[in-house]
């Protein structure tokens, strides 16, 4: 089967550690299925790893990927992507990725346990679909599980042009929240409009009002901005750190206040149900910057290093 996977990880140039070739398609233990997969998605994760930080070393080549939409005996649908299984081989809510347990899903098959099967929503493509299982499940989580977002409340949304921003966006504004985005990029604002932003600002400027809850993906670039932008007793949900993982905070702003700052990561199975139930009930689609064939992933790779996408970033597998 063709396949996107890693065989030497390089810290200076991910992009390249990438190969498409021929692999043996995996055997499907009891209990589990085989996608043929139509679309996956790439993910800052799958940039790590391909800098080999954070994740375990497998024997020979490393699939990569977390995200995809495809087809299992018969029935269209997308993958939850996390597995119960920490690395140290204890069971945790929200421990491995697929790929870290050597199930990578960026190939023509994959198998995963029958149970992370969801059926696609049937108006979306199949890269819109294979948008779903980490970003759109991250920003869900974010926005529902750990802010509670209610309609009228004010989201601010850091780094308008990422995949986990452009789906805050939507599921806020789906929700009834009243969503202001920063981005570096004028033409990045002007598509966080379109997906129904209210306001859009350059990165770092004053906010029209403060914010009941913060989308913080960016890091120390902009995590003071999101604590200047809260409002007493709102909110930030921190899920990543594409600028660095060391930010400055301002304490006094902190606990006078009496701003939460929570962490997230990814989501449960539960969640993810939730999720694709909604993105079909409101209609939304995941916002695509581009879709390639997998032989032109290290296009994509390129293109999510050099941060000018705007949404997610696709390849078809067929
Ligand atoms: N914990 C989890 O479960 C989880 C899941 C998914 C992702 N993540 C993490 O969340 C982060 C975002 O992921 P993503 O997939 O959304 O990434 P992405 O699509 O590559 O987006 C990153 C965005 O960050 C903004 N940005 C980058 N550098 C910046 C800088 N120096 N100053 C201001 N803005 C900057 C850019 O926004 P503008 O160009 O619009 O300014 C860019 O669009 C990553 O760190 C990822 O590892 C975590």
């Amino acid at each position: 089967m063709r396949a996107a996977y890693l065989v030497e990880p390089s810290a200076d140039n991910p992009v390249d550690a990438i190969t498409v070739g021929d692999l043996p398609a995996p055997a499907t233990p009891p209990d589990w299925v085989r996608v043929d997969v139509r679309a996956g998605a790439l993910n800052m994760h799958d940039l790590w790893t391909l800098r080999g930080v954070g994740t375990r070393r497998q024997a020979g080549p490393h699939v990569i990927g977390s995200d995809a939409a495809g087809v299992a005996d018969g029935r269209d649908v997308v993958v939850y992507p996390v597995l119960p299984i920490a690395p140290n081989g204890r069971t945790v809510p929200h421990a491995t990725l697929l790929p870290d347990a050597g199930h990578g899903v960026l190939a023509e098959h994959v198998v995963v346990p029958a149970h992370h099967l969801v059926p696609k929503p049937a108006d979306l493509t199949w890269a819109e679909a294979a948008c779903l299982p980490t970003a759109w499940l991250t920003a869900y989580r974010m926005l529902f599980t750990r802010a509670a977002v209610a309609p009228g409340q004010v989201v601010l949304v850091q780094g308008a042009g990422g995949g986990v921003a452009t789906a805050a966006v939507g599921l806020a504004v789906a929700a009834g929240a009243t969503v202001v985005v920063t981005s570096r990029s004028p033409a990045k604002r002007e598509r966080a409009l379109a997906l129904g932003a209210t306001v859009a600002l350059d990165s770092d400027a004053r906010v029209p009002e403060l914010a009941d809850v913060v989308v913080e993906t960016v890091g120390p670039a902009t995590f003071a901005h999101s604590v200047r932008s809260t409002r007493a007793g709102g909110t930030i949900v921190v899920c990543g750190g594409t600028s660095g993982f060391t930010a400055q905070l301002d304490l006094p702003r902190l606990f006078a206040r009496e701003i939460t700052v929570h962490g997230s990561t990814m989501g449960t199975l539960d969640e993810f149900r939730a999720l694709v139930a909604f993105v079909d009930t409101h209609r939304i689609r995941p916002t695509v910057d581009s879709t390639v064939d997998l032989a032109d992933i290290r296009v994509q790779a390129g293109r999510m290093l050099a941060g000018t996408a705007f949404g997610k970033l696709c390849v078809s597998i067929t």
